[in-house]
């Protein structure tokens, strides 16, 4: 079978910009009987930039329930925590030693922080730890353990998926096939969905809209979307709109053609957001009674995880054994 594997960073509140990147076509695939998923909380990553164990509790937490509300077959898909599967951090080593420093040199996250700090006027390096540097063999790891096929990511992942793909021919050429090479899946219509404020809806950014907010607070979000500032009856441009592009990643192909429409038509935004808000709304509803639910049960949470991590470890425990022969530290007898 082939196989798919994805992973959200435990930083945040899950938002709708992780819903439609990631969480929604990986959910699709589960259901595809020709197609083996893995799918995990990215909690190592989350060390990378986030420093409070709280946050990073809840949101392992809130991570959990999302992908369970949503209607995650937990006996079809495997579902872990990253930091379940001790086999993870060892392949990333086994990798760090294969992966040139000049292709982490490339890496966006890296180059960002960089960036960040010539602007200020600082050091290159100042705050950027090994963690960032190092965070694309983390990700490499996590998707050749499993040999994923797939990828479902958001636009902004793809360099990543590109890497793992880069260190894995790398490491099959020296040590034999061990890996199969991964292949981002990009929906395009959704590639980057759009914050509050315009730019990539990024927890980061602080402008996102969360999934399972409460039917009031989503709407409220929805119409702090920014827009511009033309009046009911003037036609409006689909195009550079976050309205339209959020409603384009919920609406069916029809739906869409018909918001074009209105859009020409001059629509007033606030009737946009209101039709916005009952187009999210109706899909969602139903997923955050499930969410709130699990919320209040942690600890069936916990056992759904321990059993995921039990399966992954199927796959996990045999691979690295086989690799850590193939590299030269198999036992001497
Ligand atoms: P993270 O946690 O930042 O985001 C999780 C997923 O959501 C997608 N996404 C978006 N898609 C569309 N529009 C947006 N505005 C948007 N914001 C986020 C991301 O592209 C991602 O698919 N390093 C990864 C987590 C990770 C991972 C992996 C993913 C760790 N190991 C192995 C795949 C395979 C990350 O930080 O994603």
């Amino acid at each position: 079978k082939q196989r798919v594997l994805t992973g959200i960073t435990t930083t945040g509140t899950p938002h709708l910009g992780n819903y439609v990147g990631a969480i929604r076509p990986a959910i699709a695939a589960s259901q595809n009987p020709e197609l083996q998923s893995f799918y995990f909380l990215a909690d190592y990553h989350a060390l990378i930039k986030c420093d409070d164990a709280a946050r990073i509790e809840q949101s392992r937490r809130e991570i959990a329930a999302t992908w369970l509300a949503l209607g995650l077959d937990t006996e079809k898909a495997v579902f872990y925590r990253q930091s379940d599967i001790p086999e993870i951090p060892e392949l990333c080593w086994l990798l760090s030693c294969m992966a040139a420093k000049g292709l982490m040199n490339r890496a966006h996250a890296y180059k960002a922080a960089v960036a960040a700090n010539e602007d200020a006027g600082e050091d290159p390096d100042y705050g950027v730890t090994m963690g960032l540097y190092g965070y694309p063999v983390l990700m490499a790891a996590d998707i050749l353990m499993f040999n994923a096929n797939t990828v479902p990511v958001g636009k902004d992942q793809i360099q990543h998926v590109e890497m793992a793909r880069d260190i894995a021919g790398r490491f099959n050429h020296h040590y034999g096939e061990h890996f199969v090479l991964p292949q981002a899946q990009v929906d395009d219509k959704v590639a980057v969905l759009q914050g509050l404020d315009g730019r990539k809806m990024s927890k980061s950014y602080n402008n996102t809209i969360p999934l399972f907010l409460p039917e009031k607070k989503l709407k409220k979000h929805i119409n702090k979307i920014k827009t511009n500032l033309l009046e009911p009856g003037e036609p409006k441009d689909p195009d550079t709109s976050t309205v339209f592009q959020i409603w384009e990643a919920f609406a069916t192909d029809e739906q869409t053609q018909a918001m074009r429409a209105k859009f020409a038509e001059g629509i007033a935004w606030g009737e946009a957001k209101r039709e916005l808000f009952e187009l999210v709304n109706n899909q969602l509803g139903d997923a955050r009674e499930a969410y709130e639910d699990l919320m209040a049960r942690p600890a069936d949470i916990e056992d759904i995880l321990q059993q995921g991590a039990t399966r992954a470890r199927e796959y996990s425990q045999p691979l690295i054994a086989k690799l850590r022969s193939a590299v030269g530290l198999k036992a001497m007898i």
